[in-house]
């Protein structure tokens, strides 16, 4: 089986990724691309260990496929336009192979519902993201020359007792899923609509999961949910115990669990939230070494008013306090950020108020995007899309041009440091080169010597882009 990264888009690696997925057989053959976020990728594994069980292989050609399933992003409107531009292809398959069954998968499902099956025409199935216990029945009823659509949301589906089929196996680095949906409504975001209402899975299957993973010799979990320090096993929204006979767990009880695995285990987390981020969760970060040090906030906007806008629950000055509270507990940690520009009404000064917390925060990397509105979400109900797209445009440069300063000093500052690395590869420009990461998650290359992915190495920093660390391995600190 084998899982190949065939597109990573500028505007950011982890919210951007688009994968193939494959293991050869000869059964009846899944062809799955995933598009979107990490949570997809995820996903599509766990839909991969579905069709398994119902006797489906994985390819990567998808010329073999007898059903070809994507899986999608609806969070900006060209994610969207992406998936179409690839299901027309798919649609021209079929045309050729009649029995081909085509399927869309995730939130543009979810979104869109029957219409990309009865009006548009261009899909056979419709899966949501509650809804892949219910594919293989979806495929079949497909095969009786009907259309196929699931996409009831559900308030308890977690997947907890699915083991997700890996689709790198080999790897070093995987992603466990430890909460579904999400119950905040910042005003731009479609998640709440495609993704339904927030739930947590049950913590010893997470940690279960892990044992696993280490055991076939992964090195690193990453933890996801849409707003992780929500996590709340055993308690209801209201904050009443579900079941008396087993305890409750938060984030950070949770992440401790996961820790303990293996101390050559390394823990990662996405995403935190800044009204949700708790010192406690700091504070497990920074008891154990194998929680990396690295937290991605995204801040969204500097300016309290645009942030109230969003409906994001905190202001500026909140924003600080948090970041100021990562340095006193974490000092060497590193912190990314998600920014939207040219959000609804958003002044010359409200935008000015994004640069300077960036100057204030320094992040080390950010993820930028320009306000993309999506419909049924509170913004474009309440507010115009008023900036136009030049202005948009022009503050989206200027931050990423503020941004590129940010992480050029920032690996600069990390020159003459030695640095504990995971090896994940090959470097991507070099066969004679490795490349791994640092618990601050900066991708380092350095020579490959005798050493292997998978190996811990000291690295000392000798040089740098703002993208890159480069240096050469020593042999401690
Ligand atoms: N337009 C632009 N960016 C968006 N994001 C979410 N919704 C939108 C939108 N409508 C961004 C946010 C979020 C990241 C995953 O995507 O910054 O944190
Ligand atoms: Fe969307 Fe806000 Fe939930 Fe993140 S926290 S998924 S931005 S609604």
């Amino acid at each position: 089986m084998e899982n190949k990264v065939i597109d990573e888009s500028v505007q950011g690696s982890a919210v951007m990724l688009k994968t193939e997925t494959s293991f050869v057989s000869d059964s009846k053959k899944l062809y799955v691309e995933s598009y979107g976020c990490q949570m997809n990728f995820s996903d599509s594994e766990v839909v991969a260990s579905i069709m398994n069980a119902n006797g489906y292989a994985t390819t990567r050609n998808v010329d073999e496929a007898d059903v070809v399933l994507i899986n999608t992003c609806s969070i900006r409107e060209n994610a969207e336009l992406r998936v179409r531009n690839r299901l027309t292809e798919f649609k021209s398959k079929k045309a050729k192979k009649p029995d081909l069954v085509i399927g869309i998968l995730g939130c543009m499902a979810e979104r869109l519902k029957k219409s990309l099956l009865e009006e548009e025409q261009l899909v056979d199935l419709v899966a949501g993201p509650d809804a892949y216990r219910d594919l293989p029945n979806l495929v079949e009823e497909v095969g009786t020359g009907q259309k196929a659509v699931n996409v009831l949301l559900s308030r308890d589906e977690t997947y907890a007792d699915i083991s997700p089929v890996r689709l790198d196996q080999g790897g070093i680095s995987a992603f466990v899923t430890i909460m579904r949906g999400c119950d905040n409504m910042c005003s731009f975001c479609v998640v709440p609509f495609t993704r339904g209402r927030e739930r947590s899975r049950d913590p010893e299957t997470i940690v279960e999961e892990c044992k696993v993973l280490f055991e076939q010799g992964y090195r690193e979990v990453t933890l996801l949910g849409q707003n992780v320090d929500s996590y709340r096993w055993n308690l209801s929204s209201k904050g009443e115990i579900k079941d008396p006979n087993r305890p409750t767990v938060n984030f950070a009880q949770l992440m401790e669990k996961v820790a303990l695995v293996s101390p050559a285990l390394r823990i990662r987390f996405s995403t935190s939230h800044p009204k949700d981020m708790t010192d406690d969760v700091l504070e497990m970060m920074a008891k154990y070494e194998n929680i990396c040090s690295y937290i991605h906030l995204p801040v969204q906007s500097g300016s309290t008013s645009v942030l109230e806008r969003m409906n994001r629950s905190y202001t500026r000055e909140w924003y600080l306090d948090r970041i100021n509270a990562i340095r006193r507990i974490v000092p060497d940690c590193a912190i990314s950020t998600d920014i939207i520009t040219g959000f609804c009404g958003e002044t010359e000064e409200e935008h000015t108020d994004t640069l300077t917390i960036m100057d204030e925060v320094a992040f080390d990397f950010a993820y930028m995007f320009k306000y993309s509105e999506r419909p049924k979400t509170l913004a474009e109900r309440r507010f115009d899309d008023d900036v136009p797209e030049e202005i948009k445009t022009r503050r989206l440069n200027e931050i990423i041009a503020k941004q590129l300063q940010h992480s050029l000093t920032s690996n600069k500052n990390q020159i003459g440091q030695v640095q504990k690395i995971l090896i994940e590869g090959n470097s991507k420009r070099s066969e004679a080169h490795l490349s791994g990461r640092n618990s601050q998650n900066a991708v380092v290359v350095f020579p490959k010597e005798h050493y292997q992915k998978g190996d811990y190495v000291f690295v000392k920093i000798e040089d740098c882009t703002s993208a890159t660390l480069m240096g050469k391995v020593v042999e401690s600190i």
